[in-house]
Protein backbone atom coordinates (compact mmCIF):
# COMPACT_ATOMS: atom_id res chain seq x y z
CA UNK A 1 0.00 0.00 0.00
CA UNK A 2 1.22 3.38 -1.23
CA UNK A 3 1.96 5.49 2.34
CA UNK A 4 1.25 8.95 2.05
CA UNK A 5 3.96 11.47 2.71
CA UNK A 6 4.26 15.14 3.69
CA UNK A 7 6.11 17.59 1.12
CA UNK A 8 10.03 17.90 2.21
CA UNK A 9 12.97 18.80 0.77
CA UNK A 10 13.68 16.19 -1.61
CA UNK A 11 16.15 14.73 -4.30
CA UNK A 12 13.58 14.75 -7.78
CA UNK A 13 15.93 14.16 -10.31
CA UNK A 14 19.70 12.86 -10.28
CA UNK A 15 22.37 12.68 -13.57
CA UNK A 16 25.88 11.69 -14.01
CA UNK A 17 28.33 11.88 -16.76
CA UNK A 18 31.47 9.78 -17.13
CA UNK A 19 34.65 10.85 -19.98
CA UNK A 20 34.52 8.45 -22.32
CA UNK A 21 38.67 7.34 -21.58
CA UNK A 22 39.67 4.27 -20.21
CA UNK A 23 42.32 3.72 -17.89
CA UNK A 24 43.00 0.28 -17.17
CA UNK A 25 45.75 -1.13 -14.68
CA UNK A 26 47.20 -3.03 -17.60
CA UNK A 27 48.22 0.63 -18.87
CA UNK A 28 48.74 1.99 -15.63
CA UNK A 29 51.61 -1.01 -15.50
CA UNK A 30 53.26 0.79 -18.37
CA UNK A 31 53.61 4.09 -16.56
CA UNK A 32 54.21 3.09 -13.04
CA UNK A 33 55.92 0.35 -11.21
CA UNK A 34 52.86 -1.51 -10.38
CA UNK A 35 50.65 -4.37 -11.76
CA UNK A 36 46.81 -5.31 -12.00
CA UNK A 37 46.92 -7.65 -9.20
CA UNK A 38 48.50 -5.14 -6.79
CA UNK A 39 46.08 -2.88 -7.27
CA UNK A 40 42.75 -4.98 -7.31
CA UNK A 41 43.70 -6.73 -4.06
CA UNK A 42 45.19 -3.50 -2.53
CA UNK A 43 42.05 -1.10 -3.45
CA UNK A 44 39.39 -2.63 -5.96
CA UNK A 45 40.05 -0.88 -8.51
CA UNK A 46 40.53 -2.04 -12.23
CA UNK A 47 39.69 0.81 -14.23
CA UNK A 48 38.74 4.74 -14.22
CA UNK A 49 37.65 7.28 -16.46
CA UNK A 50 40.24 10.36 -17.61
CA UNK A 51 38.46 13.52 -19.15
CA UNK A 52 39.89 14.55 -22.17
CA UNK A 53 41.99 17.53 -22.31
CA UNK A 54 40.18 20.41 -22.89
CA UNK A 55 37.44 18.96 -20.63
CA UNK A 56 36.74 20.55 -17.70
CA UNK A 57 35.07 19.68 -14.52
CA UNK A 58 32.16 22.44 -15.62
CA UNK A 59 32.24 20.30 -18.90
CA UNK A 60 31.25 17.45 -16.78
CA UNK A 61 29.05 19.02 -14.29
CA UNK A 62 26.77 20.62 -17.13
CA UNK A 63 25.83 17.57 -18.83
CA UNK A 64 24.87 15.63 -15.51
CA UNK A 65 23.20 18.64 -14.39
CA UNK A 66 21.26 18.52 -17.58
CA UNK A 67 20.69 14.86 -17.31
CA UNK A 68 19.11 15.84 -13.08
CA UNK A 69 17.05 18.10 -15.10
CA UNK A 70 15.30 16.22 -17.67
CA UNK A 71 14.91 13.61 -15.38
CA UNK A 72 13.36 16.25 -12.77
CA UNK A 73 11.33 17.22 -15.58
CA UNK A 74 12.46 20.93 -15.05
CA UNK A 75 14.23 23.21 -17.41
CA UNK A 76 17.63 25.23 -16.92
CA UNK A 77 15.56 28.10 -16.09
CA UNK A 78 13.76 26.50 -13.16
CA UNK A 79 16.59 26.70 -10.58
CA UNK A 80 16.95 28.99 -7.93
CA UNK A 81 20.24 28.15 -7.06
CA UNK A 82 23.17 26.31 -7.82
CA UNK A 83 26.12 24.61 -5.82
CA UNK A 84 29.22 22.88 -7.22
CA UNK A 85 31.00 20.96 -4.88
CA UNK A 86 35.12 20.55 -6.58
CA UNK A 87 38.46 20.32 -5.48
CA UNK A 88 39.58 20.57 -9.19
CA UNK A 89 37.51 23.59 -10.51
CA UNK A 90 37.91 24.76 -13.99
CA UNK A 91 39.65 28.25 -12.54
CA UNK A 92 40.39 29.79 -9.34
CA UNK A 93 37.94 32.39 -10.44
CA UNK A 94 35.35 32.34 -11.74
CA UNK A 95 33.97 29.18 -9.60
CA UNK A 96 32.99 26.07 -11.76
CA UNK A 97 29.34 26.89 -10.59
CA UNK A 98 29.44 30.04 -12.57
CA UNK A 99 30.59 28.27 -15.84
CA UNK A 100 27.98 25.27 -15.64
CA UNK A 101 25.23 28.57 -14.92
CA UNK A 102 26.75 29.98 -18.34
CA UNK A 103 26.85 26.27 -20.08
CA UNK A 104 23.72 25.35 -18.92
CA UNK A 105 21.91 28.25 -19.55
CA UNK A 106 20.36 28.66 -16.02
CA UNK A 107 18.99 32.53 -15.44
CA UNK A 108 21.05 35.22 -13.40
CA UNK A 109 21.09 33.17 -10.07
CA UNK A 110 23.31 32.58 -6.97
CA UNK A 111 25.92 30.32 -7.92
CA UNK A 112 28.67 28.81 -5.87
CA UNK A 113 31.74 26.57 -5.14
CA UNK A 114 32.31 24.57 -1.97
CA UNK A 115 35.63 22.75 -1.14
CA UNK A 116 35.41 20.18 1.37
CA UNK A 117 36.81 17.42 -0.70
CA UNK A 118 35.50 13.81 -0.93
CA UNK A 119 33.20 15.04 1.35
CA UNK A 120 31.40 18.23 -0.73
CA UNK A 121 29.18 16.78 -2.14
CA UNK A 122 27.21 15.89 0.61
CA UNK A 123 28.11 19.37 2.54
CA UNK A 124 26.28 20.71 -0.76
CA UNK A 125 23.50 18.53 -0.36
CA UNK A 126 22.75 19.60 3.22
CA UNK A 127 23.40 23.06 2.08
CA UNK A 128 20.16 22.71 -0.44
CA UNK A 129 18.17 20.46 1.57
CA UNK A 130 18.07 23.72 4.17
CA UNK A 131 17.77 26.53 1.57
CA UNK A 132 14.59 24.28 0.12
CA UNK A 133 13.36 23.90 3.35
CA UNK A 134 13.70 27.76 4.24
CA UNK A 135 11.57 28.35 0.80
CA UNK A 136 14.24 31.20 -0.20
CA UNK A 137 15.61 29.22 -2.89
CA UNK A 138 12.94 26.32 -4.11
CA UNK A 139 15.11 24.45 -6.48
CA UNK A 140 18.54 23.93 -6.30
CA UNK A 141 20.82 21.86 -8.18
CA UNK A 142 24.04 19.99 -6.51
CA UNK A 143 26.76 19.18 -8.40
CA UNK A 144 29.94 17.36 -7.58
CA UNK A 145 32.72 17.43 -10.55
CA UNK A 146 36.14 16.26 -10.44
CA UNK A 147 39.00 16.26 -12.84
CA UNK A 148 41.53 15.09 -10.32
CA UNK A 149 43.63 13.51 -13.35
CA UNK A 150 44.86 17.12 -13.54
CA UNK A 151 46.05 17.16 -9.34
CA UNK A 152 47.59 13.19 -9.73
CA UNK A 153 51.29 12.69 -9.95
CA UNK A 154 51.14 10.37 -12.43
CA UNK A 155 54.69 8.98 -11.61
CA UNK A 156 53.82 8.59 -7.98
CA UNK A 157 52.37 5.11 -7.99
CA UNK A 158 51.22 5.28 -4.32
CA UNK A 159 48.38 8.20 -5.67
CA UNK A 160 47.96 7.53 -9.66
CA UNK A 161 46.56 4.20 -9.58
CA UNK A 162 43.56 5.61 -7.33
CA UNK A 163 41.57 8.67 -8.86
CA UNK A 164 39.27 9.20 -12.11
CA UNK A 165 37.35 12.18 -13.32
CA UNK A 166 33.71 12.44 -13.54
CA UNK A 167 30.73 14.28 -12.45
CA UNK A 168 27.30 13.95 -10.86
CA UNK A 169 24.08 16.09 -9.92
CA UNK A 170 21.18 16.36 -8.17
CA UNK A 171 18.06 18.72 -8.10
CA UNK A 172 16.61 19.37 -4.96
CA UNK A 173 13.20 20.63 -4.52
CA UNK A 174 9.82 20.26 -2.19
CA UNK A 175 8.47 17.08 -3.16
CA UNK A 176 6.02 13.97 -1.70
CA UNK A 177 8.55 11.98 -4.27
CA UNK A 178 12.16 11.31 -3.85
CA UNK A 179 14.67 11.08 -1.61
CA UNK A 180 13.91 13.08 1.79
CA UNK A 181 16.36 13.68 4.27
CA UNK A 182 16.00 12.52 8.05
CA UNK A 183 19.16 13.28 9.08
CA UNK A 184 22.47 14.07 8.38
CA UNK A 185 25.99 14.69 9.95
CA UNK A 186 29.12 16.67 8.97
CA UNK A 187 32.43 17.14 10.51
CA UNK A 188 36.18 18.29 10.08
CA UNK A 189 39.54 18.08 11.85
CA UNK A 190 41.78 20.41 10.45
CA UNK A 191 44.87 18.99 12.86
CA UNK A 192 45.42 16.23 10.08
CA UNK A 193 45.01 18.13 7.53
CA UNK A 194 48.63 17.43 6.15
CA UNK A 195 47.75 13.41 5.18
CA UNK A 196 45.69 14.33 1.89
CA UNK A 197 46.82 17.95 0.47
CA UNK A 198 48.33 19.41 -2.93
CA UNK A 199 49.99 21.97 -1.01
CA UNK A 200 51.29 23.94 -3.81
CA UNK A 201 49.03 26.65 -6.09
CA UNK A 202 47.22 28.74 -3.42
CA UNK A 203 48.71 31.41 -2.15
CA UNK A 204 50.32 29.89 0.60
CA UNK A 205 52.98 27.71 -1.89
CA UNK A 206 51.67 30.02 -5.28
CA UNK A 207 53.09 27.61 -7.96
CA UNK A 208 56.53 28.78 -9.02
CA UNK A 209 59.21 26.24 -10.91
CA UNK A 210 61.07 25.56 -8.15
CA UNK A 211 57.52 23.91 -6.34
CA UNK A 212 56.62 22.99 -9.76
CA UNK A 213 59.90 20.78 -9.81
CA UNK A 214 58.98 19.38 -6.64
CA UNK A 215 55.70 18.12 -7.70
CA UNK A 216 53.91 20.20 -4.56
CA UNK A 217 51.47 20.70 -7.33
CA UNK A 218 50.27 17.23 -7.15
CA UNK A 219 47.72 15.03 -4.75
CA UNK A 220 50.06 13.94 -1.67
CA UNK A 221 48.79 11.22 0.69
CA UNK A 222 50.41 9.51 3.66
CA UNK A 223 48.39 6.27 2.57
CA UNK A 224 48.20 3.97 5.70
CA UNK A 225 47.07 7.10 7.84
CA UNK A 226 44.29 8.50 5.56
CA UNK A 227 43.27 4.79 5.41
CA UNK A 228 42.66 4.12 9.55
CA UNK A 229 41.25 7.87 9.73
CA UNK A 230 38.52 7.17 6.64
CA UNK A 231 37.15 3.66 8.51
CA UNK A 232 37.46 5.65 11.97
CA UNK A 233 35.54 9.12 10.83
CA UNK A 234 33.20 6.96 8.47
CA UNK A 235 31.94 4.88 10.84
CA UNK A 236 31.59 7.42 13.29
CA UNK A 237 29.50 9.85 11.15
CA UNK A 238 27.32 7.05 9.68
CA UNK A 239 26.85 5.90 13.13
CA UNK A 240 26.03 10.10 14.44
CA UNK A 241 23.70 10.18 11.59
CA UNK A 242 22.01 7.18 12.87
CA UNK A 243 21.38 8.36 15.98
CA UNK A 244 20.11 12.06 15.61
CA UNK A 245 17.26 9.55 13.53
CA UNK A 246 16.92 7.54 16.51
CA UNK A 247 17.81 4.49 13.81
CA UNK A 248 20.01 1.25 14.41
CA UNK A 249 22.26 0.19 11.19
CA UNK A 250 20.19 -2.68 10.56
CA UNK A 251 17.24 -0.24 9.79
CA UNK A 252 19.39 0.58 6.41
CA UNK A 253 18.62 -0.73 3.58
CA UNK A 254 21.33 0.87 1.19
CA UNK A 255 24.52 2.53 1.52
CA UNK A 256 26.45 4.32 -0.81
CA UNK A 257 29.92 4.90 0.87
CA UNK A 258 32.90 7.29 -0.34
CA UNK A 259 35.09 5.13 -3.23
CA UNK A 260 38.22 5.65 -2.05
CA UNK A 261 39.14 1.68 -1.08
CA UNK A 262 37.35 -2.02 -1.46
CA UNK A 263 38.98 -2.70 1.67
CA UNK A 264 37.67 0.46 3.85
CA UNK A 265 34.18 -0.45 2.60
CA UNK A 266 34.67 -3.88 3.35
CA UNK A 267 35.87 -2.72 7.51
CA UNK A 268 32.91 -0.20 7.40
CA UNK A 269 30.59 -2.77 6.74
CA UNK A 270 31.74 -5.03 9.42
CA UNK A 271 31.78 -2.56 11.98
CA UNK A 272 28.12 -1.50 11.00
CA UNK A 273 27.58 -4.78 11.19
CA UNK A 274 26.05 -3.94 8.12
CA UNK A 275 25.96 -7.06 4.64
CA UNK A 276 28.14 -5.85 2.11
CA UNK A 277 25.83 -6.94 -0.36
CA UNK A 278 23.82 -3.15 0.79
CA UNK A 279 26.80 -1.44 -0.10
CA UNK A 280 26.92 0.24 -3.35
CA UNK A 281 30.35 0.37 -5.16
CA UNK A 282 31.72 1.17 -8.41
CA UNK A 283 35.05 1.98 -7.48
CA UNK A 284 36.05 -1.01 -9.90
CA UNK A 285 34.91 1.11 -12.75
CA UNK A 286 35.50 4.74 -12.12
CA UNK A 287 38.35 4.80 -8.95
CA UNK A 288 37.94 7.63 -6.60
CA UNK A 289 36.53 10.63 -8.18
CA UNK A 290 36.00 12.57 -4.91
CA UNK A 291 33.62 14.64 -4.57
CA UNK A 292 31.45 13.04 -7.53
CA UNK A 293 31.13 9.80 -6.44
CA UNK A 294 28.24 9.57 -4.51
CA UNK A 295 26.28 11.62 -6.92
CA UNK A 296 27.02 9.19 -9.66
CA UNK A 297 26.84 6.20 -7.66
CA UNK A 298 22.84 7.75 -6.22
CA UNK A 299 22.60 8.08 -10.01
CA UNK A 300 23.44 4.61 -10.88
CA UNK A 301 21.83 3.13 -7.94
CA UNK A 302 18.34 4.91 -8.73
CA UNK A 303 18.57 4.13 -12.27
CA UNK A 304 19.50 0.38 -11.66
CA UNK A 305 15.89 0.23 -9.67
CA UNK A 306 18.30 -0.78 -6.75
CA UNK A 307 16.89 1.83 -4.16
CA UNK A 308 13.10 0.55 -3.27
CA UNK A 309 9.81 3.10 -2.44
CA UNK A 310 10.83 3.71 1.04
CA UNK A 311 14.03 2.42 1.31
CA UNK A 312 16.62 4.24 4.34
CA UNK A 313 19.69 5.36 2.49
CA UNK A 314 22.97 6.25 3.70
CA UNK A 315 25.03 8.13 2.32
CA UNK A 316 28.94 8.69 3.92
CA UNK A 317 31.55 10.76 3.01
CA UNK A 318 35.20 11.12 3.87
CA UNK A 319 38.20 13.45 2.69
CA UNK A 320 40.68 15.70 2.52
CA UNK A 321 40.81 18.50 5.27
CA UNK A 322 39.85 16.39 7.09
CA UNK A 323 36.41 16.44 6.29
CA UNK A 324 33.68 13.82 6.87
CA UNK A 325 29.74 13.72 6.12
CA UNK A 326 26.58 11.10 6.26
CA UNK A 327 23.05 11.69 5.19
CA UNK A 328 20.21 9.23 6.11
CA UNK A 329 17.29 9.82 3.12
CA UNK A 330 14.14 8.23 2.48
CA UNK A 331 13.21 7.33 -0.79
N1 LIG B 1 51.74 -0.72 -6.97
C1 LIG B 1 52.61 -1.54 -6.37
N2 LIG B 1 53.11 -1.28 -5.15
C2 LIG B 1 52.70 -0.17 -4.53
C3 LIG B 1 51.79 0.72 -5.12
C4 LIG B 1 51.30 0.41 -6.39
N3 LIG B 1 50.43 1.19 -7.04
N4 LIG B 1 51.56 1.73 -4.25
C5 LIG B 1 52.30 1.49 -3.17
N5 LIG B 1 53.00 0.35 -3.33
C6 LIG B 1 53.94 -0.28 -2.44
C7 LIG B 1 54.54 0.70 -1.45
O1 LIG B 1 55.62 1.39 -2.01
C8 LIG B 1 54.95 -0.21 -0.34
O2 LIG B 1 56.17 -0.81 -0.66
P1 LIG B 1 57.31 -1.02 0.46
O3 LIG B 1 56.69 -1.94 1.45
O4 LIG B 1 58.42 -1.60 -0.32
O5 LIG B 1 57.58 0.34 1.01
C9 LIG B 1 53.89 -1.30 -0.36
O6 LIG B 1 53.27 -1.23 -1.64
C10 LIG B 1 52.82 -1.11 0.69
O7 LIG B 1 52.41 0.25 0.63
P2 LIG B 1 51.35 0.78 1.60
O8 LIG B 1 51.17 2.25 1.39
O9 LIG B 1 51.67 0.33 2.97
O10 LIG B 1 50.07 0.00 1.06
P3 LIG B 1 48.64 -0.05 1.63
O11 LIG B 1 48.25 -1.43 1.84
O12 LIG B 1 48.42 0.91 2.77
O13 LIG B 1 47.78 0.47 0.39
C11 LIG B 1 46.71 2.49 -0.34
C12 LIG B 1 48.02 1.77 -0.10
C13 LIG B 1 45.94 1.73 -1.38
C14 LIG B 1 46.99 3.90 -0.81
C15 LIG B 1 45.91 2.50 0.98
O14 LIG B 1 46.73 2.94 2.04
C16 LIG B 1 44.70 3.39 0.88
O15 LIG B 1 43.77 3.13 0.16
N6 LIG B 1 44.68 4.45 1.70
C17 LIG B 1 43.54 5.35 1.72
C18 LIG B 1 43.57 6.18 0.50
C19 LIG B 1 42.36 7.01 0.40
O16 LIG B 1 41.31 6.61 0.80
N7 LIG B 1 42.55 8.18 -0.14
C20 LIG B 1 41.58 9.10 -0.44
C21 LIG B 1 40.57 9.38 0.66
S1 LIG B 1 39.90 10.93 0.64
C22 LIG B 1 39.81 11.38 -0.89
O17 LIG B 1 39.22 10.65 -1.61
C23 LIG B 1 40.50 12.61 -1.38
Amino acid sequence: MQRLRQSRPAIVGTGAYLPAKVLRNSDLERMVETSDSWIVERTGIRERRIAAEKECPSDMGAAAALMALERAGLAPNDLDLIIVATTTPDTLFPSTACHIQQKIGARKIPAFDLQAACSGFLYGLVMAYHMVALGTYPTVLVVGAEKLSSIVNWSDRNTCVLFGDGAGAVIVQQSTQGGQMIAHDLGSDGSQGQVLTVPAGGSRLPLTPENIGEGLQFIQMAGKKVFRLAIDAMETTARNCLKKAALQPEEVGYVIPHQANMRIIELLSERLHLPLKRFFTHLERYGNTSAACIPIALHEALTAGDIRPMEKVLLIAFGGGLTWASALLEW
